[in-house]
Formats: C-alpha cells, sequence, structure tokens
C-alpha cells in the first residue's frame, strides 16, 4: 500500500544543506527525549529463544532438486489477468486460506460484518502482506514439514470504511476493532489431501496494536522510550514487509506508523518536533482517528510524549511459543521498515538489508558483530549487537556502506548517544549523505550473494541519478548490489537489474515493483502494487536472474496488491497474498465471496501448487 503522499526527507541531495537544518533543530529534536522516572517494563536483552534444527528453521536454504530451465510455465496472458477474479499460469492452481476475519483456530469465532473488537482479537486481521512458513516436524519419522507448520503473516493495514463499515471510528470500541485488525497473525496449518487448512494450535496467536511489547538493544533502556505516565510499551501496527532468521523466528517490520497517530491539540500549542516532521507525523495523521478515543495515539497529549518512537522498529516473533513476548531490535533503526532480508556472511556474522519505503529515502544494511550462533551461545541476539549503515550510490556503479554512529564526529555534532542515532537513523543518514532513493520496498539476497531491492515508484523525482535513472519515476525500477567481503564490507558494486517502464507494451509487462522473493536456484519472483499498464490486476511475476526473461505466474483481483510471499521447504506450496481486494468496495469484486459466502471483499492468502507437484516457479 501506499501511503507516501508527503515528502519527509528535504534533503534532496544535499546533504550539506541538511547538516545545518538538523544541526540547528537539535534542540527542538531533543525536546522530546525529556528524562522521565526509570520504569521497568523494558525487557533488555536476555531474551533468547530456542535453537532449532536446520531443517526446522524454514530459512531457505534448500538444495536444488530441479534441473532444466529455470522458467518453464505458460505465462497468464495480459489479456487474461484483467477481472475481478484472480488467474494463474495453466499449470498451475490456487486455494484460498485464512481470508480476513477467519477464527486463528477452529471453534474460534466465525466471521461477521462488521466485526466486533473482542471477536477481531480472535480472528485473521486484514491487510495481508509479508509473511513466513515455519515448518513442524510430526508424524512417525518427524518429517512432514512440508504439509504442516505456522503461517506468522502480518496485518498492514485496513481502512475504516472497509474494517468499521464507516468512515471514522464513533467510541473507543471502533478503535479497537480497528486495531485488532492490524497487527501479525500465527496460525498452525496442515495440508490434507491437497487442501490446506488452520488446525487447533498451541502456538497459534494474534498480536496486534495493544499487546505486550519488549525492547532491545542500545535504545531499550533510553528515556526515548518513555512516557510521562510510564504507561509500558504496547503494540506493532503497519506490520509491512517481513524477515526470518536463521535460529527460526519472525520479524514484522513495522513501515508506516506515523499514520496512526494524530493531534486532538484541544489548547492549540502541538506543533511537530523536527524528529516528527521527518518521520511524516501530523495532526491528522491518515485519518484513521484513532487519537480521539485512545489518549495513546494524542501527539498533544503530555502524558504520552514519546509513544511515537516506539514504532518504527522490527519486530521479533517466535512462531512457535505463543507465551512469548515480541521484541523490537533497535539496534536495526527507526524508520518506515519496509521489510529485511538476512543472510549469514563471512565469519558467521548475520547479515540485514532493508528498505525505509518513502520518496527520497534510504537502504539499510546491519551487521552482527560476530558468529550468530556464538552470540546466542552467549545468551546475547545478534540483532541487538552490531553496525547499522546506511547505502550511498555513487554514479560510477560503485558504493559505500556509511556507518550510523556516534563514533562519527559529524553525528556526535547533532546526537546525544547511539540510541539517539538509531531512534533518529533517518536524519543521521541525512547528515551523512546516504543516497535519496525512490521509495525502497523488499530486499532479498540471491544464492550467489547478489542483494536485490525493489524500488517501486516516484513521481516527484525531478533529477534523475545512475541508481535511480528515471525523472520522475512512475513504474519503478529493480537495483542490485554485490557487497564486499561476503555481505560484511563497507563496499559493493551495484547496477541496475531492471526498468519496469522497459517492459511495457511486451507480455513482460510490470509497474510497481514491491514484493521480491530470490529463490535458491536464481529465480526472482517480482511482486506489484500499483497501476498496471493495459488494465492488467497486480500480479506476481517469476524473473529468471540469469537471462532476465520473466514470465506472469498469476494476477489477482480488481483493486487489490500482491504482496507477501512463503513456500514450504520443499519450494512445492507457495503462499501469497491479495490484500485490499476491490480496495474494499463490493461492487468491485467480492472475491472471496465464493469461499463462504460473504458478499464484502476480502484479504487472503493463496496457496499455489504446480499441478504436476513441481517447484513453484519452475
Ligand atoms: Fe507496505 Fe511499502 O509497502
Ligand atoms: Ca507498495
Ligand atoms: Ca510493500
Amino acid at each position: 500500500m501506499s501511503h507516501d503522499d508527503c515528502v519527509s526527507n528535504k534533503s534532496n541531495n544535499r546533504p550539506f544543506k541538511d547538516v545545518l537544518e538538523t544541526h540547528t533543530s537539535r534542540r527542538k529534536v531533543l525536546a522530546g527525549g525529556l528524562a522521565m522516572a526509570a520504569t521497568s517494563f523494558f525487557a533488555g536483552s536476555s531474551i533468547v529463544f530456542a535453537d532449532r534444527k536446520d531443517d526446522e528453521r524454514g530459512q531457505g536454504l534448500w538444495k536444488k532438486t530441479d534441473e532444466g530451465p529455470l522458467i518453464d510455465f505458460t505465462p497468464v496472458p495480459v489479456a487474461e489477468g484483467t477481472g475481478p477474479w484472480p488467474s494463474i499460469s495453466p499449470e498451475y492452481q490456487f486455494d484460498v486460506l485464512i481470508p480476513w476475519g477467519e477464527p486463528l483456530e477452529p471453534g474460534g469465532p466465525t466471521y461477521n460484518y462488521p466485526p466486533n473488537a473482542a471477536d477481531q482479537a480472535l480472528q485473521i486481521g486484514i491487510g495481508h502482506d509479508g509473511m513466513w512458513f515455519f515448518p513442524m516436524k510430526h508424524g512417525k519419522f518427524g518429517r512432514g514439514g512440508n504439509k504442516r507448520g505456522m503461517l506468522a503473516i502480518n496485518h498492514e493495514f485496513g481502512r475504516n470504511s472497509h474494517v468499521l463499515g464507516k468512515p471514522a471510528p464513533e467510541s473507543l470500541e471502533d478503535v479497537r476493532v480497528s486495531q485488532h485488525a492490524h497487527g501479525v497473525s500465527v496460525v498452525e496449518i496442515k495440508e490434507d489431501d491437497g487442501k490446506w487448512k488452520t488446525v487447533k494450535s498451541k502456538n497459534a496467536r494474534r498480536i496486534h496494536v495493544n499487546t505486550p511489547m519488549a525492547f532491545s538493544g542500545p535504545v531499550a533502556s533510553h528515556d526515548l522510550l518513555r512516557t510521562p505516565n510510564g504507561n509500558i510499551p504496547l503494540g506493532t501496527v503497519n506490520n509491512c514487509a517481513n524477515g526470518y532468521t536463521p535460529w527460526g523466528t519472525y520479524l514484522t517490520c513495522e513501515e508506516n506508523f506515523n499514520g496512526y497517530f494524530g493531534a486532538t491539540n484541544l489548547n492549540n500549542t502541538w506543533v511537530p518536533t523536527a524528529a516528527q516532521e521527518r518521520y511524516g507525523f501530523n495532526e491528522g495523521g491518515f485519518g484513521y482517528g484513532w487519537e480521539h478515543f485512545d489518549r495513546r495515539f494524542d501527539l498533544s497529549d503530555a502524558d504520552y510524549i514519546n509513544e511515537e518512537n516506539r514504532f518504527g522498529w522490527i519486530v521479533e516473533i517466535d512462531p512457535m511459543d505463543a507465551t512469548q513476548t515480541p521484541v523490537k531490535r533497535t539496534a536495526l533503526g527507526r524508520f518506515k521498515h519496509e521489510g529485511i532480508a538476512l543472510t549469514v556472511g563471512r565469519g558467521g556474522r548475520v547479515v540485514g538489508y532493508m528498505g525505509d519505503d518513502q520518496r527520497f529515502d534510504y537502504i539499510y544494511k546491519f551487521v552482527s558483530d560476530d558468529n550468530w550462533q556464538s552470540m546466542r551461545a552467549r545468551g546475547q541476539s545478534p540483532l541487538d549487537h552490531g553496525k547499522l549503515y546506511v547505502a550511498k550510490f555513487n554514479d560510477d556503479g560503485s558504493g559505500e556502506w556509511l556507518e550510523l554512529t556516534i563514533d562519527n564526529p559529524a553525528l556526535a555534532a547533532t546526537f546525544a548517544d547511539q540510541a539517539e542515532v538509531l531512534t533518529y537513523a533517518r536524519m543521521a543518514a541525512d547528515i551523512l549523505g546516504a543516497t535519496p532513493m525512490d521509495r525502497p520496498e523488499w530486499t532479498t539476497v540471491a544464492p550467489n550473494g547478489d542483494v536485490y531491492c525493489t524500488l517501486t515508484n516516484n513521481s516527484r523525482r525531478t533529477v534523475a541519478d545512475a541508481a535511480n535513472p528515471m525523472a520522475p519515476n512512475a513504474d519503478g525500477h529493480i537495483i542490485k548490489w554485490r557487497d564486499a567481503d561476503q555481505h560484511t564490507g563497507t563496499t559493493f558494486e551495484w547496477d541496475i537489474f531492471l526498468v519496469a517502464k522497459d517492459t511495457h507494451g511486451t507480455e513482460e509487462s510490470y509497474s510497481d515493483p514491491d514484493g521480491l522473493w530470490a529463490d535458491p536456484d536464481g529465480r526472482l519472483f517480482i511482486q506489484t502494487d500499483g497501476g498496471q499498464k493495459d488494465g492488467l490486476n497486480n500480479q506476481m511475476l517469476v524473473a529468471d536472474t540469469n537471462t532476465g526473461e520473466i514470465r506472469r505466474l498469476f494476477t489477482g483481483v480488481s483493486g487489490d496488491e500482491i504482496t507477501g510471499i512463503a513456500v514450504t521447504p520443499d519450494r512445492r506450496t507457495m503462499f501469497i497474498n491479495t490484500q485490499h481486494p476491490g480496495n474494499g468496495d463490493p461492487a468491485r469484486t467480492n472475491f472471496p465471496a465464493s469461499f463462504d459466502g460473504v458478499t464484502i471483499p476480502r484479504d487472503a492468502t493463496f496457496v499455489i501448487t504446480k499441478k504436476d507437484g513441481g517447484i513453484i516457479g519452475s
């Protein structure tokens, strides 16, 4: 979903101007960091997860099992991908799973429209987005992870008109419905006779805007995360794309968190700080209206100063333990996190690539301090101790990772400590002269070490540069790079992989690339979110990264976005999502009404299989 109407990075390729602006506004920034009495609600870095064996991780490190051409299916023609219902390649088939409002487990509250808050907290949320499948061993020989596992899925957003059936909440109960529709679902799913369904599970849970959270890493105990009234950290919101760790946990990424805050501003004195402006906070937010009934989201409420600093993080969730408190990993920085692609680099260090989806914002990288297994053996999270970098793309095809550290005098001149650098990562990146990009969305790491990132579009770009070669950039592009030193180096070489506009008028046509996943064979799955050409619905394509060939595997329904991608370990089942089908309007589509007779369109997951049982994408 696009919530990018404003350009909050005013640096506009002029980092030195921004240094000056940021420096002069420092007092304003720090005014938000009032020293508060210490509370004991911050969990610190002591949270550990039980280690899991390789085949339980579901982290995509599978061996190639097929030979022959990478892509060998009949594409969906442009002319067929235009209707109110999905289309798929004739060699494939799809089924529908967990639409919005379905019970988390069999026997839970069934779908009613509009939902009530209590039911919604036990039902699948709306705005299906990033997700991952965590296989479970079961059966006589402990195998079966291709047929049963935990699916962790993000619920990015749902408009009031869709969720509540009215434009604005009229009570705290309405706000709670909206809040419970956001967040993450963790469900146990199982395949029986070719049909996947949810099953009863001790691990199933809903995580939403009122779920207790822990903070970990350098900002965890900082005053920037304390409010004057000492309320405990609650909730995650606008959960966009995702990541998954080598130790078997799920990462959910908070993107447009700013839009859920507003300012009732009764005494007419609230003005945004420089930091709030840089993160896009304003009086009306995106119109959710939560601030009118839930003071926590009122930026002008003196009791809740700093509440907004508790959002914009990456949150770690254990999909195999419903009692775990989700942990916000502050070392990964605070910005509009689209997603995180983790890989293991030199020396066993874990490396994560992250996009900040706003016009003219940046691409980031995190590198853990040490081998991830050694760190976990010492009781440390690899995501708590490491370096955060931001990307600078030079016009000659080289690039640099600029470290966001308080040890840099340029940052020490503006920020008091590393916690401030991480909380205001965007502003620190402005100062270092990072390259403003055309809305960085998903990242993925291919088996050969290439890293890909979708740059979905930027209608406001007036000056092209080598890394963002279209001005304006109406349709987006995909960039790729390879880091020095097995992902851990501070330099890289980059290239443009594809410019979407170049595909228009062909059967490979796509616009607004967003979701992205590289499989272990070198296929790149590309999902779109935006106006496609020739009346096409949003879609999922498969690219051969060796040849550049693209074929269309799937098209969604009118008004939706195709997003989220997960696979079983054998890659013979894939899960993807439709988000905001019909934009919530039953006149455009009632998908998936035929599923159970409900007529308002509902976000849902598709289960994709190949009719001959082959690997998805082949
Ligand atoms: Fe949530 Fe940038 O898409
Ligand atoms: Ca998007
Ligand atoms: Ca997206």
